[in-house]
């Protein structure tokens, strides 16, 4: 790999960012490896106001269940608002909400903290309490930011359940949270279209389906027509009525579970990721600081939903908790036409702007079809800083991004992180670190990222490997909700030295030991930087009984998404050609929209006799990844109990 392509810091950029240099990198760096819980104890006073201020760092008696700061109490609400307004930031613009069809809400630091206590006060009336979980099916809205502010106010563990997850998923996580109430919309706009949420959300509680949950919380969005179960669902603005502006927050532990997010992993069912209140709090202000090297005068913006983990970390806690002011954008990058970012980015000036390869991919090929929606014909002179998330950006993309949206001028952070890290762990500092494109650089300061071999051994720089974590770190996953014993499986299997694994395959260049990740090593597949498991996939699609007798599902590489969904069907009936295999594909993508949720709709399906298995019935999935790829099987097909079926499989529907 050639790395010679560097892109280094501007002068202004190293002597104005909070981290200046590799010199002031390298110093962190050395910091923490001098001191590992001094860093982190020192940043977790400076940057968090703690009720009780903690005397122990890391507690690792019970590894892998790590501990941090656990004998401080803090409420995060309090730091991300309250905090903000004493120190004089109460009339700053906290949340500037764009609606779908282009409408401006500003929302001040004080006027949030008003409206996310009155929320506070309503759960607390619904008899929400310390410890209940609240499952938040919203569109992105301040409402949703306020939903989760509010939940982590009074001490409640919030789940927020992206709203593309179908009603199925929906009652998987309502009922693994055992969650109490949930809280939604009547509908979500998007792209100038009207979405349901709580007819899902009815769908989803059917059947008395969630003995737990008591309460729907509706707000109001759209004013569309729902259906109303009497007893059980309930406006949002009613129940705000007379509710009181004040709420005093709940100080929790650090340890206390501010809030799950599922996610996948190999196996069928999600995983719900537990994370902490004090560790998760230090690492999304830390990184915000030190990534996006936020400053009092910058106007954020970050893509994602709340729904993901970098809606938690980057739009409703980082920003927030170090008085900064940021976009909540409720609409799609392509609507009224793809040049809607570029747009937004100069009408609200905008100077820091996060988002994902595959939004990027798909502007840019917008722009190549239709000049007028190209970055050019826009004022972006605003933007001093670009980030990219949630799969590896290939460097064509990245020079486009650097030279048509930054200008040229604009650092760009690629940053490596997960559900289960909090926040980055592997990237840039913008006015440190030479950039190359399609590599996420290096690590965080305090974060022990490393390459290993099969048993934790380290392997040279040059030659790829396992990625790990070798230590702790503050936001890191707790648990698996629920499953303990799953979480020590997946994360820190007995073989890996005690190590952190992440699931991912990475190689660190020769010469500057930069990382780059080559891509998930389990059954994960990233489409369009949205986590699925190849074995959800396929039980949604053998769930489909009446049809489908076998399915197997494996990514291939996809110019937009990243990679593409492709399953192989083995159906109950005659392999099916032409028209018919067109209809049954379709609805088998619907079924699975159903079970999972449109994200998870196989791009292609093909259909066999059977699937290509060894003698000893095992499906041959490099095979079939080979197949999906459309590349001629030159392997080894001798194992193959049934050669025959590779030709049937040529055909993708
Ligand atoms: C991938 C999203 C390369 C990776 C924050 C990881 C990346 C998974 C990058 C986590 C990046 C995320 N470069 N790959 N900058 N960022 N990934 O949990 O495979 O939705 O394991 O968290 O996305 O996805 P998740």
């Amino acid at each position: 790999m050639s790395q010679s392509k560097q892109y280094l810091p501007s002068a202004e950029w190293s002597a104005n960012a909070h981290v200046k240099g590799m010199d002031g990198y390298r110093a962190l760096v050395a910091e923490a490896e001098a001191d590992y819980e001094g860093f982190w104890a020192s940043r977790a006073r400076e940057l968090i106001s703690w009720q009780t201020p903690f005397t122990k760092v890391l507690n690792d008696s019970e590894a892998p269940f790590f501990k941090w700061f656990e004998d401080g109490r803090l409420n995060v609400s309090y730091n991300c608002l309250d905090r903000n307004v004493e120190r004089g930031l109460g009339d700053k613009t906290a949340l500037i909400f764009e609606a779908d069809n282009g409408d401006v809400t500003r929302v001040s630091y004080s006027e949030l903290l008003a409206k996310v206590s009155r929320l506070a006060n309503a759960l607390k009336a619904r008899g929400v309490k310390k410890g209940d979980r609240v499952v938040i099916y919203m569109p992105m809205s301040v409402e949703g930011v306020a939903a989760m502010q509010a939940c982590a106010r009074i001490g409640a563990t919030h789940s927020v359940v992206f709203g593309g997850f179908s009603a199925q998923s929906l009652r998987d996580r309502v009922q693994d949270a055992g969650a109490v109430m949930v809280i939604t919309a009547d509908e979500q706009l998007r792209g100038g279209k009207q979405l349901p949420l709580k007819s899902i959300v009815d769908e989803a509680l059917a059947d008395n389906s969630c003995p737990t949950l008591k309460d729907v919380i509706v707000y109001q969005r759209t004013g569309g027509s729902i259906a109303w179960v009497a007893g059980r669902d309930l406006w949002l603005h009613e129940l705000l009525e007379g509710q009181s502006s004040d709420c005093a927050p709940e100080w929790v532990e650090s340890e206390h579970p501010l809030f799950l997010l599922y996610t996948s992993g190999s196996t069928g069912k999600p995983k719900g990721v537990q994370h902490s209140t004090g560790g998760y709090l230090l690492h999304a202000a830390l990184t915000t600081k030190w990534t996006f090297d936020l400053k009092p005068d910058d106007v954020f913006w970050c893509t994602a939903d709340i729904g993901w983990v970098t809606g938690h970390t980057y739009i409703t806690y980082g920003p927030l908790a170090l008085g900064g002011t940021e976009i909540v954008f409720e609409g799609v990058p392509t609507y009224p036409d793809a040049g809607r970012f570029w747009q937004m980015i100069a009408k609200h000036k905008v100077t820091i702007f996060y988002t994902a390869p595959t939004a990027i991919r798909s502007l840019i090929k917008a722009a190549e079809t239709n000049e007028a929606v190209h970055p050019k014909n826009y004022d972006l002179s605003s933007l001093r800083l670009l980030g990219s998330v949630g799969e590896p950006i290939n460097p064509a993309a990245w020079e486009w991004y650097h030279q048509h949206v930054g200008g040229g001028r604009c650092p760009i952070v690629d940053t490596f992180w997960q559900t289960e890290t909090g926040g980055h762990m592997i990237t840039p500092l913008p006015g440190a670190t030479p950039l190359v494109p399609g590599s996420c650089t290096l690590p965080f300061p305090g974060i022990t990222t490393a390459i290993v071999d099969e048993l934790g051994n380290d392997v040279p720089n040059g030659q790829g490997g396992i990625l790990v974590v070798k230590k702790p770190w503050p936001s890191m996953i707790r648990t698996i909700w629920g499953d303990p014993e799953r979480f020590k499986k997946s994360y820190y299997p007995s073989e890996l030295k005690g190590y952190y694994l992440a699931g991912d395959g990475a190689i660190r260049d020769a010469e500057t030991g930069y990382f780059t990740i080559t891509g998930r090593i389990d059954d994960v597949l990233n489409v369009s930087g949205h986590r699925m498991g190849t074995m959800e996939i396929e039980s949604a699609l053998v769930s489909c009984t009446e049809l489908v007798a076998e399915a197997a599902v494996v990514g291939r590489p996809d110019d937009t998404t990243g990679e593409a969904i492709c399953a192989f069907v083995v159906l109950k009936r005659p392999r099916p050609s032409g028209d018919e295999a067109k209809a049954i594909a379709k609805q088998l993508r619907d079924h699975v929209a159903k079970e999972i949720g449109p994200i998870a709709k196989p791009k292609d399906i093909r259909f066999g006799d059977n699937l290509p298995k060894t003698r000893s019935g095992k499906i041959m999935r490099r095979l079939l990844r080979a197949v999906a790829k459309g590349e001629a099987v030159t392997q080894d097909t001798s194992t193959l109990e049934n050669p025959a079926i590779l030709d049937q499989l040529g055909q993708a529907y």
